[in-house]
C-alpha cells in the first residue's frame, strides 16, 4: 500500500492550504488558506468559540492588530520577545541558535541561556549550518526581536507593532471590559484573530508561520475568592508528560503520566485548580473535533522556558507524523498572575484593578506615616520614604502588627524595627466596603494553524478499498469542510441533475453543508471527497422513471460501505449518524 499521502502535497492538490502569493515568489511563513482549509479552519474556531466563549459564559472581542509602541513597552514585548538568531556566514541562511543547541545536545530549555553561552556551545559541539554545513563556530549570536514593526499614519508617523498574540488586545481594554462584566470577578474574555511573528526559520506546512491564528481566552480571577467548576472536568484523564519538580536542574522524564483532573490537583501536580480546570477543558475539547488522543500530551515548561509573563504554564502537545513524528506545541496554558494588568496600569496610568466589595463592610487600620527622617527619629540614615511605603504596605496587609510596641519592615533587604509610639506616625481606623485589587490572569491560548494541521495529520489515512489503494481523511463530522457531497450518478442525464439539486436544495434547508459534484467519473468523485474528508456522499441514481424511483444510494466515507435508502429518509439518517 506504501506510505500514506504527504500531509503538505495533499493540502496543496486539495485545496486546504499553500504558500502564499507564489506568483510573485512568496515570502517564507505565510500560507492561503483554500476552500478546504478554509472551511476546517473556521469549524475549529466556531467549535472552540462554542466551548471555551458560549459554554463558559465569556465574551468575545475583535481587537485591532496593530497597536502603538507604548502598548507593547509595558507589555515587555518590546525587550524580551526575541529569539535567538545566528546567520551563517557562508550561505547567508539564519537559524533559531537555541534549536540548533538542543538537536545537538541534551538541553531542553536552551532558549533560558544567554548568547555568549549559546555561542560557546555551538562551538564546542561544533554545530554546522543545517543548510549548508559550513561550521557556526565563532558566528556571533544575537537577540533577535520578533515583533513586526509599522508606522501609523503619514510621514515618520507613529510607531506601532503587529500584536505578537491576540492577549494583548485584551489586557488593554480591561478598564472597559471590567465594566461590562459590572466589576465582578471572576469573568473571560475571548478573541480569535490574527498574530504575527517576524519567526526566524519558519517552519513546514503550518507549524511556524510568520502570520498566524490564535484562539484565546484571558480569565480574570480573585485568586484568593475564585475556584473554577473543577467537578465538571474532575474525571477527564489527562496524560501529564515529563512533569517536572520545581528545581531548576530537574530533567525532563521520560514518557508521560495518566492521571484524572482531580487527582492532578489532589496531587498538586498542577500548581493551579484553574489550570487543570482548563488542561481538563482542552482534553474535552480535543476529543471532540477528532484530535487523536493517543498522539495527545500536556507538558509543564521547565523555568527557564516560560514566557517573561508567565509563573507557570503547560503545553498540549500533539505527535505529528508528517513532521518526523516531532510533538508539536498546539496550544499553552498560562499562569500570568497580575503581570500584564499592572504593567498596563504603570504604563497607561490608568485603573486596572477591580473593586472587592466585603461582605460586611469592616474596620481597617490605616497609618498615616510622614515620609520624611522624623518618622524614624533623627539618627535614620536610611531611606526613609521607602520605609514609610513599607510600613503603609505592611499595615493594609497586617494590621495587628501595629497592636506591638515595635514593628519590623524589610527594605532592599535591610530590617528596621520601627517604634510604633514614634511621633508622626499615626494609624487611624475606617470603615471600608472592600478593597481594590489587581485581578490575576489564566490564559488558555490555542493555535489554530496547528490545530488544523494537527486533524489533517492525524486523520489521514491509507487503505484498500474496492481493489484500489485509497487516501482519506479521517475527519471528526463536526470538523469536515463538507457534511455530504451529492452525485449525480450520469453528469449528462437532466432528470438526474434535477433529482441532484433537489436533493441538495433538502440538505440545505435542513442546515446541511451539502455540495453537487458532476464532474468525473463516480469513483474519482468519491477519491476526492475522501481526500478532503467529506464524512457522507449521496449517489442519485435513479431518474423518477424507473420501478423504484424515489431510492438514493448512501455512502460512507471511512468504510466505503454503501446502502440504499428511500430518499424521503435521507435527511433523517443523516441527522442520527451525525448526532449519535
Ligand atoms: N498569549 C500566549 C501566547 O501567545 P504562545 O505559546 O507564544 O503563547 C500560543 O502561543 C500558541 O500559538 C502556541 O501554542 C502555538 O499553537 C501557536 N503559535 C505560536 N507561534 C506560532 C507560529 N509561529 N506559527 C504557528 N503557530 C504558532
Amino acid at each position: 500500500m506504501g506510505e500514506r499521502a504527504d500531509v503538505v502535497e495533499l493540502a496543496k492538490r486539495r485545496g486546504f492550504f499553500f504558500a502564499a502569493a507564489e506568483a510573485y515568489g512568496g515570502a517564507a511563513g505565510f500560507y492561503t488558506f483554500g476552500p478546504e482549509g478554509a472551511a476546517l479552519k473556521r469549524n475549529v474556531e466556531s467549535a472552540w468559540r462554542d466551548r471555551f466563549a458560549l459554554k463558559e459564559d465569556n465574551e468575545e472581542i475583535a481587537a485591532p492588530t496593530i497597536m502603538p509602541e507604548p502598548v507593547f513597552e509595558a507589555s515587555g514585548h518590546l525587550d524580551t520577545f526575541d529569539d535567538m538568531l545566528v546567520e551563517c556566514a557562508e550561505c547567508g541562511e539564519s537559524h533559531r541558535a537555541d534549536h540548533l543547541v538542543e538537536g545537538a545536545t541534551a538541553l531542553e530549555d536552551a532558549e533560558a541561556l544567554e548568547p555568549a553561552e549559546i555561542a560557546t556551545i555551538l562551538e564546542e559541539h561544533e554545530i554546522d549550518c543545517p543548510d549548508c554545513g559550513a561550521a557556526l563556530a565563532g558566528q556571533e549570536v544575537e537577540e533577535f526581536n520578533l515583533m513586526f514593526q509599522t508606522s501609523i499614519g503619514p510621514g515618520s508617523g507613529q510607531p506601532g507593532y503587529l500584536r505578537p498574540e491576540t492577549a494583548q488586545g485584551i489586557f488593554v481594554e480591561f478598564p472597559r471590559l471590567k465594566e461590562y462584566a459590572r466589576g465582578k470577578l471572576p469573568f473571560g474574555v475571548t478573541q480569535i484573530g490574527p498574530a504575527y511573528r517576524n519567526e526566524i526559520s519558519p517552519r513546514r506546512g503550518l507549524i511556524r508561520v510568520r502570520e498566524l491564528t490564535q484562539a484565546e481566552l484571558e480569565q480574570f480571577i480573585d485568586p484568593e475568592d475564585d475556584e473554577p467548576p473543577l467537578e465538571t472536568v474532575a474525571d477527564v484523564a489527562l496524560r501529564l508528560y515529563a512533569v517536572p519538580d520545581q528545581e531548576e536542574s530537574a530533567p525532563a522524564a521520560e514518557g508521560y503520566r495518566e492521571v484524572t483532573v482531580r487527582e492532578a490537583v489532589d496531587e498538586e501536580v498542577v500548581a493551579s485548580d484553574w489550570i487543570a480546570y482548563y488542561l481538563g477543558v482542552a482534553q474535552e475539547w480535543y476529543e471532540r473535533i477528532g484530535l487523536d488522543t493517543e498522539k495527545l500530551r500536556f507538558r509543564q515548561h521547565l523555568p527557564g522556558e516560560r514566557a517573561h509573563y508567565a509563573s507557570d504554564c503547560w503545553d498540549a502537545e500533539a505527535k505529528v507524523e508528517s513532521a518526523g513524528g516531532d510533538w508539536i506545541e498546539i496550544a499553552g496554558i498560562s499562569s500570568r498572575g497580575d503581570y500584564d494588568l499592572s504593567k498596563h496600569a504603570d504604563g497607561s496610568g490608568e485603573n486596572f484593578t477591580v473593586f472587592k466589595q466585603y461582605d460586611e463592610p469592616q474596620s481597617v487600620l490605616e497609618p498615616t506615616v510622614d515620609p520624611d527622617m522624623s518618622v524614624l527619629g533623627p539618627e535614620f540614615g536610611g531611606d526613609a520614604g521607602a520605609v514609610a511605603e513599607a510600613l503603609e504596605d505592611l499595615a493594609a496587609h497586617d494590621p495587628d502588627a501595629f497592636e506591638q510596641e515595635v514593628v519590623t519592615v524589610t527594605v532592599d533587604g535591610e530590617r528596621y524595627d520601627v517604634d510604633t509610639d514614634i511621633a508622626n506616625f499615626e494609624v487611624v481606623e475606617k470603615t471600608e466596603a472592600g478593597v481594590h485589587i489587581t485581578p490575576h490572569v489564566i490564559e488558555p491560548s490555542f493555535g489554530v494553524d496547528r490545530t488544523v494541521y494537527a486533524l489533517i495529520d492525524h486523520g489521514l489515512e491509507r487503505d484498500e478499498l474496492g481493489g484500489e489503494t485509497r487516501d482519506y481523511l479521517s475527519l471528526a463530522a463536526e470538523m469536515a469542510p463538507t457534511d455530504v457531497a451529492v452525485f449525480p450518478l450520469v453528469s449528462n442525464h437532466e432528470p438526474l441533475l434535477e433529482s441532484a439539486a433537489e436533493v441538495v436544495s433538502t440538505l440545505r434547508a435542513a442546515g446541511f453543508d451539502a455540495t453537487r459534484d458532476d464532474s468525473g467519473s463516480i469513483g474519482r468523485r468519491y477519491r476526492r471527497q475522501d481526500e478532503v474528508g467529506t464524512p457522507f456522499c449521496v449517489t442519485v441514481d435513479r431518474d423518477g422513471l424507473e420501478d423504484d424511483p424515489e431510492t438514493i444510494t448512501l455512502r460512507d466515507r471511512d468504510t466505503g460501505a454503501q446502502a440504499r435508502i428511500p430518499t424521503g429518509e435521507l435527511v433523517g439518517q443523516l441527522e442520527a449518524l451525525r448526532d449519535g
